[in-house]
C-alpha cells in the first residue's frame, strides 16, 4: 500500500468525513497586527523535533556487522550484537518503521541531526529561537533499557545542552517520544507491563542527576493521549498494537479494548511519580478543538466527551485525582482503578500542561456504539470524530479561534494550568516549495490566537513550533513536512535550506512588526485572508 493511500485509510477512519457544507463558521476574532513585545517577557518561543525524528543515526551506513566486516541494513534485525552507532539500540519506533509501515522509509538518517547538531544549533540561534524542544532517546542513553548508561550517549546529550545554552537557548527536554527501548518491549511487553514504571523512573533520575544542573524544563512524555490510542488501539504508531475490528490494519498483536486504558495508566503513574521526583515537570498532551457537529443536544454532550475523552483523561487525574466519570462508566472494568494513594500522588503532580495542537474537529453523538458488546476507545467515547480539513489531508483549515476555545476551555475546567504550546505547525508535503506562505498564514493566525488567551487570563508559557526542520513524520515519515527548514534529501550533505517561515518566525523573534515583516516578504498579497 503507498504511503498516500494509507495516510488517506488513517484519515478515513479518524475521521468519518462530513458535509464541509454543513460545518459551523467560526469567527476569526484573533489579534493579527503584533509583535514579540506584546508577550511577557519570561513566556518563551521556540521551535521542536525530536530523537527518533531527527537526531538518531542508527543508519546501516554504521552498523557493524563483525564477522564480515561490512553494513548492511538487512542485517538489522538477524545480526544479534549488531552495534548501532556510539552504542544506542533500538526503540520501538525503529522496529516499527523497519517492519516497513513506512514503505521501506526510516529514522535511520534523519536528518542526521546527530552529527550536524552543531551547525543545527547555529540555525537555531540565527533564527532567534528562545527555546528548543527535543527529546532524548531513552535507548541511546541506557541501551538496555535499565542499568549502566551508555558514556558515548551522555556525553553527546551533554554536548547538545551545553551547545544549545551557549547560545542563549534554553533547553526543553521529552523523555518520551513515542520510543521506548525495544528491549524493554521484548522483556515484558513495554508500557503495558507495570514494570515500565519502575525502569522509566530509573532512567528518568539518570536524566535529571546528569543534565538538572543546566535544563529546568522537563516534559515527561509526549503525547500521552496519542501514545495509548494510535499505538493499542487504532495500531498506526509504534509499537503498532490492535485488535480486530478495531485497528487500522491487520495487527498481529494487540487488544484495543483494554490496552489503552492499561497503558495510559501507566504512563500516569511513571509521570506522577516522575514529577514528584524533580522540578519544573509536566505532561503532553495531543488536543483537538472540539465543535458540535450541530446544535442538538445530543452533539453538544458527545462534544464535551470527547474532551472528557482525549484531555480529561489525563489532565482529570492529575486535577482531581481520578478519571473522568463518564470514562469510568463507560469503558467499566477495562478502565484500571487508582489506589487511594495513588490518586493522592497523582492529583497536583505537574507543573505545566505541554499541549500540541494541530486541528478542530466535529462531534456528532453515536450513543448507539455503548451498546456494542466488544467496545474500544471511540464505542466508549460514543461519538463519532469529523474532519474539517481538505481532504486528503495536505494542509490544515486554519482556525485560530479553536486554539483560544481549547485554552479557555482548559483555564476554566483545569483551574487554569500553566501551559505551554509545545507543538503548532502547518503540514504540506514534503518536497513542495520553499514559498511556504500556508505555514506563513497558519503561524501568524494560531501566534495571535495565544496573545489572545494571554489578554484573556490563561496562565501561559511558551510556544514551540512544529518543526525546526521537515523530520521523519509519526503518519508518513517523509512524505509531508512541517519544518520551518527543509532538509535535502537528495544531497548527502542533506543542506538544510530557510523557507518563508523560517524568515518569518526570525523576524518576529526578532521583534520586527507584522506589516514591517510582511512588507519584506514576496508573499504578502497571499496573506490577506488573515489581513
Ligand atoms: C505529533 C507528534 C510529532 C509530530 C507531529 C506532526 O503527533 O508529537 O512528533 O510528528 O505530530
Amino acid at each position: 500500500m503507498s504511503n498516500s493511500v494509507r495516510l488517506l485509510l488513517v484519515l478515513l477512519i479518524l475521521t468519518v468525513i462530513g458535509n464541509n457544507d454543513n460545518a459551523r463558521s467560526i469567527v476569526y476574532g484573533v489579534v493579527d497586527e503584533y509583535n514579540r513585545d506584546d508577550f511577557p517577557v519570561d513566556f518563551v518561543f521556540g521551535s521542536a523535533t525530536s530523537a527518533y525524528q531527527v537526531f538518531d543515526v542508527n543508519s546501516c551506513l554504521y552498523i557493524v556487522d563483525f564477522e564480515v566486516n561490512v553494513c548492511n541494513c538487512a542485517m538489522i534485525n538477524k545480526v544479534e550484537g549488531a552495534v548501532l552507532e556510539d552504542g544506542r539500540s533500538f526503540s520501538i519506533w525503529d522496529t516499527f518503521a523497519h517492519s516497513g509501515y513506512y514503505n521501506g522509509a526510516n529514522g535511520d538518517v534523519a536528518c542526521d541531526g546527530y552529527h550536524k547538531y552543531k551547525e543545527d544549533i547555529q540555525l537555531m540561534a540565527d533564527t532567534g529561537l528562545e527555546a528548543f524542544r527535543f527529546s532524548i532517546s531513552w535507548s541511546r542513553l541506557i541501551p538496555n533499557g535499565r542499568g549502566s548508561v551508555n558514556p558515548k550517549g551522555l556525553q553527546y546529550y551533554n554536548d547538545f545542552i551545553n551547545k544549545l545554552i551557549s547560545h542563549g537557548i534554553q533547553p526543553h527536554i521529552t523523555l518520551h517520544h513515542f520510543d521506548l527501548p525495544q528491549v524493554l518491549e521484548d522483556e515484558y511487553g513495554g508500557w503495558l507491563s507495570r514494570k515500565a514504571v519502575k525502569d522509566y523512573i530509573a532512567y528518568a533520575d539518570v536524566c535529571f542527576r546528569e543534565f538538572g544542573d543546566r535544563v529546568s524544563h522537563w516534559t515527561t512524555i509526549n503525547e500521552a493521549n496519542v501514545y495509548s490510542i494510535a499505538g493499542y488501539d487504532m495500531g498506526f504508531t509504534p509499537p503498532g498494537r490492535c485488535s480486530y475490528p478495531f485497528g487500522f490494519h491487520n495487527c498481529t498483536k494487540g487488544d484495543s479494548t483494554s490496552e489503552p486504558y492499561i497503558v495510559a495508566h501507566h504512563l500516569l503513574l511513571a509521570h506522577a511519580s516522575t514529577a514528584l521526583q524533580h522540578g519544573f515537570v509536566g505532561i503532553n498532551i495531543f488536543a483537538y478543538w472540539f465543535e458540535p457537529y450541530t446544535d442538538t443536544i445530543d452533539d453538544v454532550k458527545a462534544t464535551e466527551r470527547a474532551h472528557e475523552f482525549y484531555v480529561g483523561w489525563f489532565v482529570n487525574p492529575l486535577v482531581n485525582g481520578d478519571y473522568p466519570e463518564i470514562m469510568k462508566k463507560n469503558a467499566g472494568n477495562r478502565i484500571p482503578n487508582f489506589t487511594k494513594l495513588e490518586s493522592e500522588r497523582i492529583k497536583g503532580a505537574f507543573d505545566f500542561l505541554g499541549v500540541n495542537h494541530y486541528a478542530t474537529f466535529y462531534v456528532k453523538d453515536n450513543l448507539s456504539s455503548l451498546e456494542m458488546e466488544t467496545r474500544d476507545f471511540n464505542a466508549d467515547m460514543a461519538a463519532i470524530t469529523i474532519g474539517i480539513n481538505d481532504f486528503p489531508l495536505r494542509q490544515f483549515v486554519v482556525m485560530p479561534m479553536s486554539l483560544q476555545k481549547l485554552l479557555n476551555y482548559l483555564k476554566e475546567k483545569y483551574d487554569n494550568p500553566p501551559i505551554y504550546i509545545h507543538e503548532n505547525g502547518q503540514v504540506q508535503p514534503r518536497n513542495g516549495t520553499l514559498i511556504d506562505t500556508p505555514r506563513v498564514e497558519y503561524l501568524h493566525a494560531y501566534i495571535g490566537a495565544v496573545l489572545d488567551a494571554i489578554r484573556n487570563g490563561s496562565n501561559m508559557m511558551g510556544y514551540f513550533v512544529w518543526s525546526f526542520f521537515d523530520v521523519f513524520e509519526i503518519l508518513d515519515g517523509y512524505e509531508s513536512g512541517y519544518g520551518l527548514y527543509y532538509v535535502d534529501l537528495d544531497d548527502k550533505e542533506l543542506t538544510r535550506y530557510p523557507k518563508l517561515s523560517a524568515h518569518w518566525y526570525a523576524g518576529f523573534l526578532k521583534g520586527k512588526n507584522m506589516s514591517d515583516i510582511l512588507d519584506n516578504m514576496d508573499a504578502k498579497e497571499t496573506l490577506s485572508s488573515t489581513d
